[in-house]
């Protein structure tokens, strides 16, 4: 007989214009993992604020341990074991591992002063009985976003937290850490009974840990179901209301002449000697293992971080390159990978970030086009399907995938005839990710521009690039042809064997 952790019973929230959750009902049985799944906006993340008792629900309860709870707050749904960590992790960036994990109760001494000696002992024994190995004297800010998550699974079973929401953890680990994330799931789980809210765009992933799952369809519950009477293509079908087939378009790779060639980049410590190229409407993708040096190759290409030595070309001449904004000029366009600080302006509407980059497209003299702006910026929010009320919208107020997508408009917007994108697909749903890939694949044939991609997710490199750039720490390991390419092969590569 299984017990429910958690109950919410008949949300309903509403926001300008958005009506996020409608009448959701939602149970999670006692040490299980339970996947959340929906598309970009369904209302996943506004669920679990109204569970962690940062958004208030219009209507609807929430039941835990028997408690019933009208008006949760932070502090109270703390105090009941609910551990949230967002999409967006939220940590003080200037303090040290140990001080995030003890956050608002750092272990004093007997004079009331902070005991620095236990605050890291204790880190450290927190971080290893989940089998991670992170100094708590770093500073967050210095250590990578998988290890940062990690810190916050640490801190919330410091807190004995009994339930834990993670909001798309996947789309920022690496192969190894989601393996060892994964673990440490199954073994909470399983051996301390701590029930676990799992938040994912990779339906493959679901069938690796979650017990059953639950599919939001614009703010409502289409099903709950055992994970095992569940297909992927069913969980679709419930997620968009349809049946989508070939997700990946079709296309010839072109013969044509090469337009971005990079020469024997070297950057100590990071980079080791990179040569490849690029040709006219080609897609090349760029794979390997997190820290193997696939986004310092394309920061280094737009000018974003030092080299030491080596050259680009960008057809036939010569970049001297000092910043992404005098890439641009060149034709080569970032899409960074961390949007969040060094993409999107958070509290600048829709239209503002879609255009920013290419004031030239909604200038008229010398005044910006107010008019304009909201044109352009329509036409990306119809074809990439951005939910949002319209393009006055802060994109703060956006859902996580929905922000992904302005930066993407805007960088497909600047004009860029070299198209640099680091994880364009990255915690986007699935209808989506094939716009983006469609959008992609038109701006290659319309327009002639090249797409230089890295990814985490193998199957749409091997889906959509026509050649694929393996790296292995620091250094190209192979570079293959994308058509027949398997995941295997990549992989081979990508690892010291
Ligand atoms: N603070 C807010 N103000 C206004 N609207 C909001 C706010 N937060 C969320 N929304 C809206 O609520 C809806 C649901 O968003 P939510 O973030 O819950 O989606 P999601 O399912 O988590 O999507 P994603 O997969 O993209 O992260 C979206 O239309 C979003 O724009
Ligand atoms: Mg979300």
């Amino acid at each position: 007989m299984t017990m429910p952790m958690l109950e919410m019973v008949g949300i309903h929230k509403r926001f300008p214009g958005v009506y996020a959750l409608k009448d959701v009902s939602f149970t999670v049985d006692k040490g299980t993992v339970h996947g959340v799944v929906g598309e970009n906006g369904a209302g996943k993340s506004t669920l679990m604020r109204v569970l962690a008792g940062a958004f208030l629900a219009d209507e609807g309860h929430v039941i835990i341990g028997g408690e019933t709870i009208i008006a949760p707050t932070p502090e109270k749904m703390l105090q009941l074991g609910v551990a949230v960590i967002y999409q967006e992790l939220a940590q003080a960036q200037h303090l040290t591992v140990a001080e995030n994990i003890f956050l608002g109760r750092m272990p004093t001494n007997r004079l009331g002063m902070v005991d620095w000696r236990r605050a890291n002992s204790e880190a450290t024994a927190a971080l290893e009985k989940l089998g991670f190995n992170i100094d708590p004297m770093a500073r967050i800010d210095t250590i990578s976003v998988a290890q940062r998550q990690m810190v916050e699974i640490a801190k919330a079973i410091a807190r004995n937290a009994r339930l834990v929401v993670l909001d798309e953890p996947s789309a920022v680990l690496g192969e190894q850490e989601l393996r060892l994330l994964f673990e440490t799931i199954r073994r909470l789980s399983r051996e301390e009974g701590v029930s676990f809210i799992y938040i994912t765009h990779r339906l493959k992933e679901l069938y690796e840990i979650c017990h059953s799952v639950t599919v939001l369809r614009d703010g409502q519950v289409i099903a709950t179901t055992p994970i095992r009477q569940t297909s992927t293509a069913g969980l679709i079908k419930q997620m968009v209301g349809r049946d989508l087939s070939d997700i990946f378009p079709k296309r010839v790779p072109p013969k044509s002449d090469i337009r971005l060639s990079v020469r024997n980049l070297q950057r100590a410590g990071i980079l080791r000697d990179i040569s490849f190229d690029v040709r006219r409407g080609e897609i090349v993708g760029i794979c390997g293992l997190a820290g193997s040096g696939r986004t310092e190759v394309l920061r280094a290409i737009a000018g974003a971080d030092r080299i030491d030595a080596g050259e680009i070309h960008v057809d036939g001449k010569h970049l001297r390159l000092d910043g992404p904004r005098k890439a641009l000029i060149h034709g080569v366009g970032l899409l960074p990978e961390d949007r969040k600080t060094e993409g999107l302006f958070l509290d600048q509407s829709v239209a503002f970030n879609i255009t920013i980059s290419a004031l030239r497209t909604i200038r008229s003299g010398v005044a910006l086009n107010a008019r304009r702006e909201v044109q352009v910026a329509e036409r990306y929010i119809r074809q990439m399907k951005i939910k949002t009320p319209g393009p006055g919208t802060r994109v703060r107020n956006l859902s996580g995938g929905n922000q992904q997508k302005c930066g993407l408009a805007r960088q497909l917007n600047c004009g860029a005839q070299i198209l640099l994108v680091d994880e364009p697909t990255r915690g986007v749903d699935v209808a989506a990710k094939r716009e983006i890939y469609d959008l992609l694949v038109d701006l290659t044939a319309s327009r002639g521009s090249s797409v230089l991609m890295v990814s985490s997710e193998l199957p749409e490199i091997i889906g959509l690039c026509d050649r694929i750039v393996v790296m292995r720490q620091g250094a190209i390991s192979a570079v293959l042809e994308g058509h027949g390419c398997t995941e295997e092969s990549i992989m081979s590569h990508a690892v010291w064997h």
